[in-house]
């Protein structure tokens, strides 16, 4: 199995971001048939919104100090950032030469982000995919861990591989996306929409007990008193159910039983302790990082030199066979 998977640095990790990738993430990291597995922080994805330059830089850093305290071990895993591997954009580009416009313009993540940005109508939020296609296969990975909102990417990675085998010859197999069962974390002011860095920005895996807390009781919930599982009758007690059920290793039912006859606060009192609890050792974790960057920089170098041995060598062959080379 080769893996790939990343994350754009465009706030701090949430519990979306962890319970729909991250926690596959690690699980995956300790398969016997590991391959290959490369997490990255999607630094050139990042800039397609808007950002700070003063700040992106010490963004990124923090990210790959989030993904080592989740639980990211580089010992088994390559923790690279996208921009130090050219190798990625350069196919990125190529890529963008197959990739008919229609494909693109038409993605419901690609509307999203111009609703939200509408300035940032350019050219390098319309070839996301192309580049996001490029950072999965110039690994010549298989499988790609991420939230199902990711899922219309994959498909269009798997479209511009066939395309490109069909042009110059065989040189990408199939990409299956990994989805994360039941994990859609929705936002905790509204559960129409996802938890999101740049919305609400939801529960951060950095935020103190107290913010937790806070959040927590901020939350929304349905009308009512039950503590009921019902994603379409209670959507926002649901979600926090979902959320106690996969940080606490609980079912759904089992946790209908446990709350039985509790108040909407109580509930939530308890599902803030169990947040805290799980949060407690990645801070923990986190905190030490951050006292010393020069660690994880050395982590984020060493992996980028090893990753860059496999993206030349496809990248050669991927230039000969277009005959650019
Ligand atoms: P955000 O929307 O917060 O900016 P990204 O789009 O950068 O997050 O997503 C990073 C990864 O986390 C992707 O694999 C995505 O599918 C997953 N993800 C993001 N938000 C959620 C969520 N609310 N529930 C489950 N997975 C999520
Ligand atoms: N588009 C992904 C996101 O917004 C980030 C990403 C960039 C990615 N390249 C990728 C995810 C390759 C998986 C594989 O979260």
């Amino acid at each position: 199995m080769r893996i790939l998977s990343g994350i754009r640095p465009s706030g701090k990790l949430h519990l979306g971001n962890y319970l729909g990738a991250i926690k596959n993430w690690i699980e995956l990291q300790n398969k016997p048939d590991l391959d290959l597995a490369v997490f990255m922080i999607a630094d050139y994805h990042g800039i397609t919104t808007p950002f700070d330059p003063k700040t992106y830089r010490a963004g990124v850093i923090d990210q790959a100090c989030q993904y080592l305290a989740a639980g990211l071990n580089h010992e088994k895993v390559l923790l690279i950032r996208q921009s130090q591997i050219p190798e990625h954009a350069e196919l990125g580009w190529i890529f963008s030469t197959i990739t008919p416009i229609s494909w693109l313009n038409r993605l419901p993540t690609y509307k999203e982000q111009l609703e939200k940005f509408p300035k940032y109508n350019h050219l390098g939020l319309l070839a996301y995919p192309a580049l996001m296609a490029a950072d999965i296969l110039i690994y010549k990975a298989d499988t790609v861990p991420v939230g199902d909102d990711q899922k219309a990417h994959i498909d269009i990675t798997n479209e511009i591989a066939k395309k490109f085998n069909s042009m110059f010859g065989q040189t990408f197999k199939p990409v299956k996306a990994l989805i994360t069962s039941g994990a859609r974390i929705k936002s905790l002011q509204d559960p129409s929409k996802k938890m999101s860095k740049s919305e609400d920005e939801g529960i951060a895996l950095i935020d103190s007990p107290k913010v937790i807390r806070e959040k927590i009781k901020k939350a929304v919930t349905d009308s009512g008193k039950e503590i009921k599982f019902d994603e379409k009758e209670k959507s926002a007690i649901s979600n926090l159910m979902n959320i106690y059920a996969l940080l606490s290793g609980m079912d759904n039912k089992d946790l209908e039983k446990k709350c039985a006859g509790k108040s909407y606060v109580d509930f939530k009192n308890d599902l803030a302790e169990v947040v805290v609890e799980f949060l407690k050792p990645i801070q923990e974790k986190y905190e030490k990082l951050k006292k010393d960057p020069n660690y994880v920089l050395d982590i984020l170098t060493k992996s980028e030199k090893k990753a860059r041995i496999i993206t030349g060598s496809t990248l050669k062959e991927i230039k000969e066979g277009i005959g650019v080379e």
